[in-house]
């Protein structure tokens, strides 16, 4: 570990010798002369006075370099039938013409851009264009409702909207015009214009408000990169949290650039000219970073895939993709790999593909479960790295660093922090917990380039929701510890967070939705084990008294609201109608009980129990109802 050591205290001990090292290998306009300053609030802030542009970092820079006909894009897309290669040129010079329109529809560096579209090559040219303009895009994941739509759209107050007529999905097309129409009918703020891609496999109806993007695109002027301060925000990316009201994480610009490109070297290892393939989406943090800013920036050719894992057409999907595209370097979220192995368990479609070009392989979005790594591990000849982040951090806090010192994998460990992560395991009182000893998992300011600045319009909410529990360090909301050798286990989150499918999630959220039916009295929605998917979510509900309408069918209804309001990606689709819920004597549901039946724990019946016959009727209710491994639950 003595190279990986070297560079993890220098980057602790010498953040802005470290940083400012780094920030010389991407191309300003003006390099920064302040490195680290913290504001009012103490948090770290990256190269404030340095003068950038990413479009012009990840595009332009290359053009002018030499590698203007080297591919920069695959799109492949089994679902759709389209596959386009498109070179670093024409992604430049598209962009630059959708950017173009975006200026004629009035947008200027500061304000923002909604972006609800599928995985295709357009998705990838309108983020650039508003990174071009300096304007801050806020992209909205497709499988989301309008509802939560009008969330983003209220919260972020865009002044274009660019989105498809259609996203397609295994079996179905999915129209997302109409979609997009619902939620700014249900929005405040209302955008000045909607930019829409027509799509061969269904093309939308355009209203007053909507500009066909290809018209647009065809008159407009290009336009030139505005550069823009180190600081200035190059978009807001909305996750769950705690509460119904997602939070929008601001991403700064020139933090972001440099710690893309010093991740694209040190974790995964890749080199320009190199092929990466992220099979995420770009309505994800993953999407942001790997597929669409930092294979770019580094010259590599990016592959994106409107696919899925399985049954597009089948369980080889991945193995076609990184042979047909030779890539180097892959990166999923476990869930992808469990759903092949269902399908394939034995991994004999392997055997049609040669993948000898494949170096490593990444998961990350949920813990990778030892069985899947394991699974992994034994059919594939590269290593198989675990690697941890969120939204808010923007790229990888722990991983196997194969660009500096790759290490021995152990099987449920993310490997080691990352150079400029001094992640730490805090018990209860703050205290720091020894090796073994899980507890909160925090990262001591400042937190390096590339991480949250803030959330977007409620500066308080940083604070508060990341700051305050334990001062002078970032709460992740993971738990966690190291073991003797330094190796760090990320084991779930200590808040109502979950992750469905490599999806995050807010339970709170869903309570919210299923408590404001009219005749629920109270609910708790919590997530259980699941095979394929993680986590799902599982509604419990008390009815209002009195009521005394048909209890499958308020289910169904419940099942329907969260589709509506939420988003068929929650993947809510088992409520119970029950009689009580087992609460402490103060009234506080105890969610983290019903969670281990529902997992088929052994449970202790806490002594602060108001009504334990509440947990039996619980109990039996799920065994009826086959939720989850309920029927393997036994009490203490
Ligand atoms: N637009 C519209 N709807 C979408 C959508 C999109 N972009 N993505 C998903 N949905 C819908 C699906 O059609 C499905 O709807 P249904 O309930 O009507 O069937 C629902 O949302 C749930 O989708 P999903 O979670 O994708 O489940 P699935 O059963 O279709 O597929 C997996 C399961 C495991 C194959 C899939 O979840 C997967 O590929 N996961 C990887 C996730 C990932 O890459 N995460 C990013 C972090 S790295
Ligand atoms: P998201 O913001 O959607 O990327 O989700 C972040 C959350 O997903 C983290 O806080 C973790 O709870 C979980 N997560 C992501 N990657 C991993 C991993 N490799 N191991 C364990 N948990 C992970």
């Amino acid at each position: 570990m003595t190279t990986y050591k070297t560079e993890f205290q220098r980057s602790i001990e010498q953040p802005d010798a470290f940083w400012a090292e780094q920030a010389r290998r991407i191309p300003w306009f003006t390099p920064p002369s302040t490195i680290l300053e913290y504001d009012e609030q103490d948090h770290a802030r990256w190269f404030v006075d340095g003068e950038l542009n990413i479009c012009h970092a990840a595009l332009d820079h290359h053009v002018d370099n030499g590698r203007g006909e080297q591919p920069a894009v695959f799109w492949d897309s089994p679902v759709s039938g389209g596959k386009r290669t498109l070179s670093y040129r024409e992604m430049r010079d598209e962009v630059a013409r959708v950017a173009g329109a975006l200026r004629g529809l009035g947008v200027e560096k500061g304000d923002r851009v909604v972006i609800y579209m599928p995985m295709v090559p357009e998705a990838l040219m309108a983020m650039y264009a508003c990174a071009r303009l300096g304007a801050v895009h806020s992209v909205v994941f497709g499988g989301f409702a309008p509802h939560e739509l009008a969330v983003r759209i209220d919260d972020a107050k865009p002044k274009v909207v660019m989105a498809a007529s259609c996203g397609v999905e295994i079996d179905r097309v999915i129209p997302y015009k109409p979609i997009l129409d619902e939620a700014v009918a249900q929005s405040e703020h209302q955008p000045d214009a909607c930019m829409i891609l027509q799509r061969e496999r269904q093309t939308a109806t355009l209203g007053t408000r909507d500009r066909d993007w290809a018209e647009l695109v065809a008159e407009a002027e290009p336009a030139d990169c505005v550069p823009v301060k180190g600081s200035d925000p190059l978009y807001v990316l909305y996750t769950s949290g705690t509460t119904g009201k997602p939070k929008g994480v601001v991403r700064d610009t020139g933090g972001y650039a440099v710690a893309l490109h010093y991740s694209m070297e040190t974790i995964y290892d890749v080199a320009p000219g190199d092929v990466f393939f992220s099979a995420s989406d770009v309505g994800w943090v993953v999407g942001h970073s790997y597929i669409v800013y930092a294979p770019l920036l580094r010259g590599c050719t990016t592959v994106v895939y409107e696919g899925k894992p399985v049954k597009t057409p089948d369980a080889g999907a991945f193995w076609r993709l990184i042979s047909e595209y030779r890539v180097k370097s892959f990166f999923t979220a476990p869930t992808a790999f469990r759903a092949i192995k269902k399908e394939d368990p034995d991994g004999k479609l392997l055997d049609q593909y040669d993948i000898s070009c494949l170096q490593a392989l990444f998961l990350a979005g949920e813990r990778l479960d030892p069985p899947t790594f394991h699974w992994l591990d034994d059919l594939l000849d590269v290593p198989v790295i675990d690697h941890w982040w969120q939204t808010e951090t923007g790229w990888p806090i722990a991983a196997n660093l194969q660009g500096l010192e790759p290490m021995p994998t152990k099987a449920g460990s993310a490997t080691v922090p990352v150079p400029g992560f001094d992640v730490r395991i805090l018990d209860r009182e703050g205290e720091r917990a020894k090796p073994m000893e899980q507890g909160s998992v925090v990262i001591k300011q400042p937190l390096p380039p590339g991480c949250l600045t803030g959330i977007w319009g409620d500066p308080q909410r940083f604070h508060s929701a990341y700051m305050a529990a334990f001062p002078g360090y970032y709460l992740t909301g993971d738990g966690g510890y190291f073991d003797e050798d330094g190796y760090l286990f990320i084991m779930g989150r200590t808040d109502d967070v979950i992750n469905v499918a490599g999806h995050r999630l807010s339970t709170g959220e869903m309570e919210e939705v299923v408590g404001a039916h009219p005749a629920v009295a109270e609910c708790a929605v919590i997530g259980i084990h699941d095979a394929l998917k993680g986590q799902v979510p599982v509604g419990l509900v008390i009815p209002k008294d009195g009521f005394e309408g048909d209890e499958a069918a308020l289910e169904e209804e419940l099942i329907d609201r969260v589709r509506r309001q939420i988003g068929p990606v929650a993947c809510f689709k088992q409520v119970l109608v029950v009689n009580r819920l087992p609460k402490t004597r103060s009234g506080k549901i105890l969610r983290k009980l019903l969670r281990n039946i529902a997992d088929g724990k052994e449970y202790g019946v806490p002594s602060t129990i108001d009504d334990p016959a509440s947990l039996e009727d619980v109990h039996e209710a799920m065994k009826e109802r086959s939720v989850g491994a309920s029927h393997e639950a036994r009490p203490l």
